[in-house]
């Protein structure tokens, strides 16, 4: 189905409805693959689409036009969700590739790029169609080296590749046709999951774009920005800046129920007025849940008993997917039960430290199951975190962008 942005403007993207992992990240509402056609006297496809649903993008190109009359096809990003249908696109069009030298790199890296037209674009270039003008900014890491955003002068409209996506499958394609606290909480979950690592370069494109006059914001994901552009403006500002939420998370997993007493006992002395607490059993709650709770939790607990002289592998698989999101500007401590030697809590608590997370205090550990003196010491820590958390949102703490 094409769908109208402006009069020379349109989404011809896909949805996924039943995507459910998007290389490890659990996409529980679905996705879209964002494609846009830009008409003047000549035409531009903006970015494709996975590569099943070439024949879904070219259906919604024939709408309001033949694929051949296609002159140029943009790709800001050579990550296949974006670039899958390029090869079919170009065939059918005939059209000229407009990309970077590090996209095209990417794109060489999966298909056959032999055949291909291809002119190169950096930031500050202008692609003329007669009546629609394109301009371009690289936005490296955003979410990959190669990534640039398009915009078109006329229309003002931000063509942002992955910044400001969200990995939701919906009929609406706009923010005001969509549940926004449905919208806001993908868009949190994609940032988290997808581009957390990036805070910095994003603070950076963020600066490159900001002196647009922008009327929308079209991603490669999700919907479309057009009613809500200061919201999702300023949840970016938040994110990018680490902002800190008066906000405990207790994140365990437990073998005989020693270890999730302890962590409800932390639960227990961290709740008070004014600090949320969230207990989450590994094993039930999913990594890309956490990793979003993680965003802008400001103090947490990781719990482990030691099983075979290490923490448990579901605990371990989280702190893995965590480094490499490399959460930023928290605290936190390491708890756990064990039989003979509390190595579990200790390589938990080496991980806090490889992640620059701030340790609050040293391993607290119990010996099968916690005693009453164990049990104090898991509600003084469960303060220890409440105070911490308290203060951080309070003051304000803010990373480097
Ligand atoms: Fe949506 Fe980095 O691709």
């Amino acid at each position: 189905m094409y769908v109208e942005l402006t009069k020379e403007t349109g989404w011809v993207g896909a949805i996924d409805w039943n995507v459910r992992d998007f290389h490890g990240y659990e996409t529980r509402r679905g996705s879209t693959y964002n494609a846009y056609l830009v008409q003047g006297e000549k035409s531009a496809l903006i970015d494709t689409v996975k590569s099943r649903f070439a024949d879904t993008l070219l259906a919604n190109v024939g709408e309001v036009s033949d694929p051949d009359d296609i002159d140029y096809v943009v790709a800001n990003h050579g990550e296949p969700d974006h670039s899958g249908a390029l090869p079919e696109v170009l065939e059918a069009t005939g059209a000229t590739l407009i990309t970077n030298e590090k996209a095209l790199g990417t794109l060489e890296g999966y298909y056959d790029t032999s055949g291909w037209q291809v002119e190169f674009v950096g930031t500050g270039d202008t692609l003329d169609l007669g009546g629609s003008s394109l301009s371009f900014v690289q936005t490296p890491m955003v979410h990959w080296p190669d990534s640039m955003v398009t915009y078109c002068l006329e229309t003002k409209i931000l063509f942002s590749n992955d910044a400001f996506g969200q990995h939701l499958a919906s009929s609406g394609r706009f923010d005001d046709e969509t549940e926004l606290p449905v919208v806001m909480d993908e868009a949190k979950t994609y940032y988290a999951n997808i581009v957390m690592l990036y805070g910095r370069t994003i603070a950076k494109a963020l600066e490159a774009v900001g002196d647009l006059e922008i009327e929308m914001i079209a991603p490669s994901h999700g919907i479309i920005w057009r009613s809500e552009i200061p919201t999702i403006l300023g949840a970016y500002e938040d994110w990018v800046r680490c902002r800190p939420v008066a906000k405990v998370l207790v994140i365990y997993e437990s073998m005989w129920r020693s270890t999730e007493l302890m962590a409800r006992e932390i639960v227990e002395g961290a709740m008070r007025d004014g600090v949320e607490v969230r207990l989450f059993d590994v094993t039930r709650a999913g990594r890309t849940a956490l990793a979003t709770e993680m965003l802008d939790a400001a103090a947490v607990a990781f719990g482990s008993p030691t099983l075979n002289m290490t923490m448990m592998p579901e605990i371990a698989g989280l702190l893995t997917y965590l480094k490499g999101l490399a959460p930023k500007h928290k605290a936190g401590l390491a708890f756990g039960s064990c039989g003979w030697a509390p190595a579990g809590q200790r390589e938990l608590q080496e991980r806090l430290e490889e992640m620059e997370i701030e340790v609050l205090r040293e391993p607290l550990s119990a010996q099968w199951r916690p005693d009453n003196e164990v049990l104090g010491q898991c509600r003084e820590a469960g303060r220890l975190l409440a105070d911490y958390a308290e203060n951080a949102a309070a003051e304000g703490h803010l990373c480097e962008p």
